[in-house]
């Protein structure tokens, strides 16, 4: 099993609710810089109100400050991390190698999850979220067993500010711009496999963790392609 892993994708390809599956199951630190964002925004930091205004635009929020809040978290998981909309520009990238190149623990995989930009927007709108424990629903595909709580907690679920119809064009725009040239800078490192995200969800988990698995085909196969249709 790698053991540091990159998940790329677009907003609402599903990162979030895979990296948590697979946190759990093999027992790595799940890293969400959106997630880590947002926890600074809701406590009210110098750091969150500067990033505030570009989530709220689905805009990236600048490079330093992502920095800031992962940095000091992926050192105490370096043996074994899934990070979630991190990196997101080539700067990021090649920061990320820098540090862990120089800490010697490299990155394993990098995994593509695709999902058409169609599907994307009603993934994205139609997301609820736990506010006491973060986990991922959504009214039509993933939804809650009582509607309005979290199955695992209890907690009342809501809907993410950003998760508005226009804002999410926005960062849809911004994904295809910034982070999906980001396929070619893995590939170009042997390290990218695509998933195909567009399959329910316990799907796309069995298509990650096989390539994931010891004897898993070399990167640069599409993981679960067979299986469409
Ligand atoms: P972030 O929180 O990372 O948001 P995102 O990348 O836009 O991605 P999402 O969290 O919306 O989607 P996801 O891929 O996690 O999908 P999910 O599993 O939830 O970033 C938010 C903002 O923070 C950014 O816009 C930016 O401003 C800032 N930011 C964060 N990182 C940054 C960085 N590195 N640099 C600069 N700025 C940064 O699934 C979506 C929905 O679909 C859910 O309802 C889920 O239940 C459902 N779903 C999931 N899988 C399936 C499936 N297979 N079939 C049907 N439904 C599914
Ligand atoms: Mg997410």
């Amino acid at each position: 099993m790698s053991r540091r892993v990159v998940l790329l994708g677009a907003p609402g390809a599903g990162k979030g609710t895979q990296a948590q599956k697979l946190a759990e199951s093999e027992h790595l630190v799940h890293l969400s810089t959106g997630d880590l964002l947002r926890a600074a925004v809701k406590a009210g930091t110098e750091l969150g109100r500067q990033a505030r205004a570009h989530m709220e635009a689905g805009q990236l929020v600048p490079d330093d400050l992502v920095f800031r809040v992962l940095f000091e978290r992926l050192q105490a998981g370096a043996d074994g991390f899934v990070l979630d909309g991190f990196p997101r520009n080539r700067a990021q990238a090649e920061e990320l190698d820098r540090r862990l190149a120089a800490a010697g623990t490299p990155l394993d995989a990098v995994i593509d999850i695709e999902v058409p930009d169609a599907k994307l927007v009603a993934r994205l709108t139609g997301r609820r979220i736990c506010k006491s424990c973060g986990r991922n629903y959504h009214v039509d595909f993933l939804p809650p067993r009582r509607a309005g709580a979290c199955d695992a907690c209890g907690g009342e679920l809501h809907q993410r500010a950003d998760d508005s119809p226009h804002v999410v064009g926005e960062r849809l725009a911004v994904y295809h711009e910034q982070t999906e040239p980001l396929k070619a800078y893995y590939r170009g490192q042997g390290l990218l496999t695509t998933v195909d995200g567009d399959k329910p969800v316990a799907e796309v988990t069995s298509a990650l963790k096989a390539a994931l698995a010891p004897g898993a085909p070399a990167p640069g196969v599409r993981a679960n392609a067979g299986r469409r249709g």
